[in-house]
């Protein structure tokens, strides 16, 4: 969703700005917008659409300065337009904001501006914080404090940035449930909602706490808590690399992504057998207190949520503990049976899902263990939570989840392990031994990567089709659920997923002559029955892709297009059969002329509800 930028150091601010907003931009956006400070002024310019129209604009403007703040805005408040694009400024045009989050108390804090005289030019929420900072700085002038009186008012989420015209060379910034890193490099002090928007400027940053505030200037930066006291920044080391923001030779994110899990895998699972026994030492729970846990939800949202359907099976198979999983939206807002002896695990790629982050507030309050698997360090799941498993995707630039998926499961696959070891449902042998399948899947995702002909072929298959419906059942059916998303959140083509028992009772209906079925039918104890719901299809005319297992003959009778994976456990599948899922869903986006790695309408963090 939205993105914020600033700096303030010796070189030119516009630069830089439009630079980070780059980096930003595969978060999602509409519009776009810079506020630079120079001589005493400051000079806005915004504009519709990609940041490259910005960066053209910004260049014939000229805007000169060495201080300035930028955004990407994504429409909540006030349709995407030029008006509603940030920076926001003051009545007087000397103090400029970008905003990230939702500011709930708006609408009241509007009207009571109003009636002191504030002029209003957007229908965005972020306006008023211009204005409370305008109306604060009048009556003390100092921007640090201005913007500390101004958030106390505040209500809701918010990450800011904020310059004034009267304040050269500073730039203040706060947050509340909604992210800022702050570093200082070599020309000057940056700040971003997202880590990867300076990395190229330093390593070493401060994930800011909420209620913190920050003062940037060109040498210096001065932190302090939500009192005003100065205090002591937190610096953590990135330890990943800026090529992760190139593509690195492959035409999009997705699939350099896709091309990136194998090595996923093997991170994920370096260093978790030590002795011949697995270790998860983050979860921070005693052997005693995780032997106690006797009901575990996993909360989420869209592929993560997906991620958490696998590790139902796995759970509940090898630990035998009662397990739910449940979008975070809908967990929230119910009443689920918690217990200090239940396990909630939260699980977030991007670790600041708004409603994923409520439910985990939830879910503490009401007194249960929460466990993050989240992929971003620092990020709001991971402070918030009681341990937390770091997936070791890196950073994943793509809107569409794939790399961080496979890390997810493989994360789960350990955490539903785990919980068999120390449930004593599993002997020593038998974990070290799926211990060692687990990692054979690293090899067996390369080899799927090495051919990828029949995932093609099977693509131009389904191009033209209106909507398709992916099944399987068992392990297969969460597979397909993945499949489905991938597929129409990138290519637009509308598609389905149902346990494939479940055909009869509904979407059946849906098939004719053509009409594409993607099946999961790898060998599994259900095989038999995915091949009877083959048959089912078949006989009404539909055209059927099947994912299945190498050396799987009799398949051929029953698809028109098989798409073969190397032979796993059936509680692996997951981690290969999604594989060319995510492969297929990227074939025929591109056959359909679409952008992949940006799909319309979609972000890569959900920060609002
Ligand atoms: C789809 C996708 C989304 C996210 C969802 C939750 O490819 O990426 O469905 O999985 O928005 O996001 P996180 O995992 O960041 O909480």
């Amino acid at each position: 969703m939205c993105g914020i930028v600033g700096f303030t150091g010796s070189t030119a601010a516009s630069p830089v700005l439009i630079e980070g907003l780059r980096r930003l931009e595969y978060r999602g956006y509409d519009s776009a917008g810079v506020a630079v400070q120079r001589n005493g002024q400051l000079r806005l310019v915004h504009r519709m659409g990609k940041v490259a129209g910005l960066a053209e604009a910004v260049e014939q403007e000229q805007l000169e300065g060495t201080c300035g703040i930028g955004h990407t805005r994504w429409a909540t408040h006030g349709r995407p337009s030029t008006a509603n694009a940030h920076p926001h400024t003051s009545c007087d045009g000397r103090i400029a904001v970008v905003h990230n989050g939702i500011i709930e108390n708006y609408v009241e804090l509007k009207e009571e501006l109003e009636a002191d005289g504030h002029r209003f030019t957007s229908q965005t929420d972020t306006e008023v914080a211009a204005h409370l900072i305008e109306a604060a700085y009048a009556q003390t002038p100092d921007l640090v404090e201005a913007v500390r009186a101004a958030t106390q008012r505040m209500a809701g989420a918010y990450g800011l940035a904020v310059i004034s015209a009267d304040e050269p060379g500073a730039i203040v910034v706060t947050r509340k449930d909604s992210p800022i890193v702050i570093g200082m490099g070599p020309d000057g002090a940056r700040v971003a909602s997202d880590v990867i928007a300076l990395i190229d400027a330093t390593r070493d940053v401060t994930v800011m706490a909420d209620g913190e505030l920050a003062k940037l200037s060109p040498t210096e930066i001065t932190y302090y808590n939500a009192a005003g006291q100065v205090v002591d920044p937190k610096i953590t080391h990135i330890d990943w690399d800026i090529d992760v923001a190139e593509k690195g030779g492959y035409p999009d994110f997705m699939l350099k992504e896709i091309h990136e899990q194998p090595r996923v895998i093997r991170d994920t699972l370096a260093g978790r057998l030590v002795d011949g026994t697995l270790a998860i030492d983050e979860l921070d729970l005693s052997v005693e207190e995780l032997n106690l846990i006797d009901r575990v939800y996993v909360i989420a949202c869209g592929t993560s949520y997906h991620a958490g359907l696998i590790a139902k099976n796995l759970i509940e198979g090898w630990a035998r503990i009662p397990t739910e999983v449940e979008v975070a939206s809908e967990f929230r807002y119910r009443n689920p049976i918690i217990t200090p002896t239940t396990l909630v695990v939260a699980v977030s790629q991007s670790g600041e899902t708004a409603d994923t982050l409520a439910a985990i507030r939830d879910a503490r309050c009401k007194g249960a263990k929460v466990f993050g698997i989240t992929n971003v360090i620092g990020s709001p799941v991971a402070r918030e939570s009681d341990g937390v498993i770091y997936t070791k995707a890196n950073k994943e630039i793509a809107v569409a989840s794939t790399k961080s998926f496979l890390g997810q499961v493989v994360s789960l696959t350990l955490l539903g392990l785990l919980l068999a070891q120390v449930k004593g449902k599993m002997r020593t042998n038998q974990i070290r031994l799926l211990f060692r399948e687990l990692a054979d899947t690293a090899a067996q995702v390369e080899s799927i990567l090495s051919d990828v002909s029949a995932i093609d072929e099977a693509a131009l298959a389904c191009k033209d089709a209106s909507s398709a419906l992916f099944i399987g059942r068992g392990m297969g059916a969460a597979i397909s659920y993945e499949g489905a998303l991938k597929l129409k959140e990138i290519s637009y083509l509308h598609a389905e997923a149902y346990a494939a028992g479940e055909m009869k009772h509904g979407p059946i209906a849906l098939l004719c002559d053509g009409f594409p079925v993607i099946a999961i039918a790898t060998q599994s104890p259900v095989y038999d029955k995915v091949i009877s719901n083959l048959q089912e299809s078949k006989a009404r005319g539909a055209m059927i892709v099947a994912v299945a297992t190498e050396g799987d003959e009799e398949i051929r009778k029953h698809a028109d297009h098989v798409i073969y994976i190397p032979k796993v456990r059936d509680c692996f599948s997951a981690i290969t059969a999604s594989v060319p899922l995510q492969l297929l869903a990227r074939s025929i986006a591109v056959l359909r002329g679409c952008n992949v790695d940006q799909p319309r309408n979609l972000a890569k963090s959900v920060t609002v509800e």
